[in-house]
């Protein structure tokens, strides 16, 4: 259950690279050329959130109850995981930084819903929807399996 979950985890990212990468230059270019915000942007803002969402529950799976995760994990006798660089990123920094961006996320697809001019939209989830990517792409384990499960 924990290989699958953590292999599910690992393979959302590019679900939510390529959803985010696309509503960025969507929001981009229909802001600059002024374009009517439709239902299918509303669409491609409610995936990535959805995805998003779906990586957040899946990493608070493994977060607690992982092979790695805080359940079955005994760490050295008087050591904190603040003091052990692996465990600092993978139950501190990575956890938090992924919930900002997801959040930025959230904010930007709630612009969909706002009455606010079109290009307000697009605009403002364009910086909310970049923010995220860039903090998604710095707090990656690039480390990790590209495509676990895939290689022999
Ligand atoms: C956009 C959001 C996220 C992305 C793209 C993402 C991506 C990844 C990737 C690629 C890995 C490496 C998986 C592997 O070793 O095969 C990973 C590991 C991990 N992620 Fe995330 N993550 C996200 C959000 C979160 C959140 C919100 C949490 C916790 C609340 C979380 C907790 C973890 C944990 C605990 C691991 C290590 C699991 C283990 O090795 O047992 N992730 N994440």
């Amino acid at each position: 259950m924990s290989t699958g979950m953590l292999h599910l985890h690992n393979f959302l990212r590019w679900i939510i690279l390529i959803l985010l990468l696309i509503s960025i230059v969507k929001s981009y270019s229909s802001w600059q050329s002024k374009k009517a915000f439709t239902k299918a942007d509303g669409k491609l803002w409610l995936f990535t959130m959805i995805f998003a969402h779906v990586t957040l529950l899946v990493g608070v799976y493994l977060l607690v109850w992982g092979d790695l995760g805080i359940v079955h994990t005994t760490l050295p006798e008087g050591q904190s995981f603040m003091s052990i660089p692996a465990y600092r990123f993978q139950w501190l920094f990575h956890p938090i930084a992924m919930i900002i961006a997801i959040a930025l996320i959230t904010k930007g697809r709630g612009l969909a819903k706002k009455t606010i001019p079109d290009d307000a939209k697009f605009r403002g989830a364009f910086i909310y929807f970049l923010l995220a990517l860039v903090i998604i792409l710095a707090a990656i384990p690039w480390n990790a399996p590209l495509f676990p499960g895939m290689t022999a």
